[in-house]
């Protein structure tokens, strides 16, 4: 595997007025400071975290969404302590934050 974990935080914006988006829910920030966190703590890189940005990840109200491969863990977040949550139990220590978790499968 190129990357141990590869993570995709969505960042879509949408229109005024329409849907809630991640983009309005701070995915952006939380992006970048667990780009900066991964970093800092030596796990960025090939073999290692790579954090990247995402389209619509289409769970919109669920949202804001961020999920983890190889393992296809989806979670949610509300700020920064959750982001550095994240990224030091299950980027760095391989324990899934069940606290965050989305459902692993679409609604029947
Ligand atoms: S706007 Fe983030 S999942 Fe659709």
């Amino acid at each position: 595997m190129y990357y141990k974990h590869h993570v995709f935080f969505c960042l879509n914006q949408r229109d005024e007025g329409e849907r809630v988006c991640c983009a309005n829910a701070g995915a952006k920030d939380a992006q970048e400071h667990a780009k900066k966190r991964v970093k800092d703590l030596g796990l960025a890189g090939p073999g290692q975290v790579r954090i990247n940005k995402a389209g619509c990840l289409d769970r919109c109200e669920e949202g804001p969404c961020v999920v983890v491969y190889p393992e296809a863990v989806w979670y949610t977040y509300v700020d920064n302590s959750d982001i550095d949550e994240i990224v030091e139990s299950h980027l760095r220590d391989g324990k899934v934050v069940q606290r965050l978790l989305l459902d692993a499968k679409p609604k029947a």
